[in-house]
């Protein structure tokens, strides 16, 4: 099927006669876990096992839930507990979907600045590395040493699989299978199961839905340098094939206040001094490394303190920090960027706008998929079609077909075609689908006059250029 000239004014009715609705997955999703390899799989098992701690009972989704994007379910605690309850880091837990898009920690000459790495203050490399330090971590799953680690691998369920993917000796070489621990872990982080890219914001990218006039003014302010001023650390667009990852992964010192509740645990003397203790340079005091914004409504509090507990309080802390004595003073007063942020002079209008545009970079968004008939219009409309052909990947398109009078099968003609060159997100639902290759619609569910729900098929007519469909069958669904 090629891409027809659209009619715009048919798209946009396609678009306003199709209910938008919000729907979150709070599990992880059968269509991304069936499709893991050996060692993802492998990685998945090491994640979720709470008997790798010590005493046993923290695993790596115990701070890194899936309900949370994950980060910490914990909403109003700014850290942690580790496995030994009393005991708690100085930290924030970050999400750990979309850190596998961080570089190696480096410094780019060029621009003279630090890069990438994991954790706040970039301290491992890249997510093998990471993967080794939890537990270890006396504050978090609190083993004595990596030997103690791998005893407990060699009676976990999935020993099995362990051996299966490393060799039948690696349990037994404690340095081989910490490391093979660490690498499944990392594998496992590089899954669509971690990074999703099904936000209603992916969609809008796409084509496929609208943001709202809040959403979409909000956009335009974080993206506007002399307003919000966002993208510049955060950016809102990609020019890789990849979707846009809302952080730049560079460091900066914003400012951020000192959180009460760290010093009540760690002393009234306790500061972070983030990157600068990393590569030992005081000019780094201070500073963090920039973080996704992706599903960021579910990672409360924020900052890598965890100071703030709203969104909103953290927009606004951008836009008054130099102008609102309640803020206090930064927990590091050195290196503090007072070139981009601190004084936006945003309405309180402007603020919401903001807070409403990072909510829709929230995954797991099921625009309508439903396909709707109407007998007074003749109007047969598919919001979302996934398209495959042979060579190509599945990409998104929605199209409306309209019935032809008094044809007998009935036949539709399509009035309007929109194709994007997006994946369809693998949590999107019975989508209808369109194979290019042996020309058949199928429709799961289509709706018909807001009453019945059928099934149907349709056959692209081959050999004509007006794009004609006939109908194969349509039966009603029990
Ligand atoms: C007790 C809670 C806790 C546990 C358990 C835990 N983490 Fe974390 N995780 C954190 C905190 C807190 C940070 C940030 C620490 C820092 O920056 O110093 C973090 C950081 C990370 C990051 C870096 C993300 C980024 O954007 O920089 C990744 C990835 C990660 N953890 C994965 C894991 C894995 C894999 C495990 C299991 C082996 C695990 N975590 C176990 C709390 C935890
Ligand atoms: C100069 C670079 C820069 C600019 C500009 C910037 N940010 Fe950030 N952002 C950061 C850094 C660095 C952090 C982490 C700071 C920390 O933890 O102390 C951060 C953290 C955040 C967080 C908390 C994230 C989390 O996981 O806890 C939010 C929300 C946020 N930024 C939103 C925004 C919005 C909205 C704007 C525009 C009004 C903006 N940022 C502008 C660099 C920037």
């Amino acid at each position: 099927m090629n891409a027809q000239t659209t009619s715009k004014v048919l798209f946009a009715l396609s678009l306003s006669i199709t209910k938008l609705c919000a729907a979150e997955t709070t599990q992880l999703n059968p269509h991304e876990t069936n499709k893991l390899t050996p060692v993802q799989q492998l990685g998945k098992e090491i994640f979720f096992d709470e008997n790798l701690s010590s005493p046993r009972g923290q695993s790596c989704a115990g701070c890194h839930d899936p309900k949370a994007a994950f980060a910490d379910a914990g909403l109003s605690a700014p850290v942690s507990s580790g496995a030994v309850e009393s005991r708690t880091g100085t930290r924030n837990a970050p999400p750990a979907g979309y850190a596998a898009f961080s570089p190696v920690f480096h410094f780019d000459n060029e621009e003279s600045l630090y890069f990438g790495g994991q954790f706040w203050d970039g301290r491992a490399a890249n997510l093998t590395e990471q993967a080794k330090k939890p537990f270890l971590n006396a504050d978090e799953m609190n083993n004595r040493n990596e030997a103690e680690v791998v005893d407990k691998l060699r009676t976990a369920s999935y020993a099995g699989l362990f051996k299966q993917v490393y060799g039948l000796d690696v349990l037994n070489n404690t340095n081989q299978a910490f490391q093979a621990v660490a690498e499944a872990l990392a594998a496992f982080e590089s899954t669509p199961v971690f990074n999703r890219f099904s936000s209603k914001y992916d969609y809008f990218l796409a084509g496929q839905v609208e943001l709202t006039e809040q959403e979409h003014k909000g956009l335009d302010l974080f993206n506007d340098a002399n307003k919000g001023n966002c993208a510049a650390c955060h950016p809102s667009t990609s020019d890789s094939k990849q979707p846009p990852l809302f952080t730049d992964f560079s460091y900066d010192n914003l400012g951020t206040p000192k959180n009460p509740a760290i010093l009540a645990k760690k002393g009234q003397d306790f500061v972070d001094l983030g990157l600068g203790t990393i590569v030992n340079n005081v000019n780094e005091n201070g500073k963090f490394k920039v973080p996704t914004l992706r599903n960021i409504a579910k990672t409360a509090p924020y900052m890598h303190n965890g100071v703030f507990q709203t969104l909103r309080e953290a927009v606004d802390f951008y836009n008054t920090r130099d102008t609102d004595s309640k803020w206090g003073v930064p927990e590091v007063a050195e290196n503090v960027n007072k070139d981009e942020l601190g004084n936006l002079n945003l309405s309180s209008d402007e603020v919401d706008a903001i807070v409403a545009f990072l909510r829709t970079l929230s995954d797991g968004y099921h625009p309508e998929t439903t396909a709707h008939f109407t007998t007074g219009t003749g109007l047969l409309t598919l919001p979302l079609i996934s398209i495959e052909s042979n060579a190509a990947k599945t990409v998104m398109a929605s199209a409306v077909l309209k019935e032809m009078e008094g044809t007998k099968p009935s036949r539709y003609k399509l009035v309007s075609w929109q194709e994007s060159k997006v994946a369809v997100p693998s949590d999107a639902g019975a989508v209808p689908h369109f194979s290019s290759d042996n020309g058949m619609l199928e429709i799961p569910l289509v709706n018909v006059d807001g009453e019945a729900d059928f099934t149907a098929q349709l056959k692209r007519i081959s050999g004509n250029n007006d794009n004609i469909f006939e109908l194969v069958y349509l039966k009603p669904l029990q």
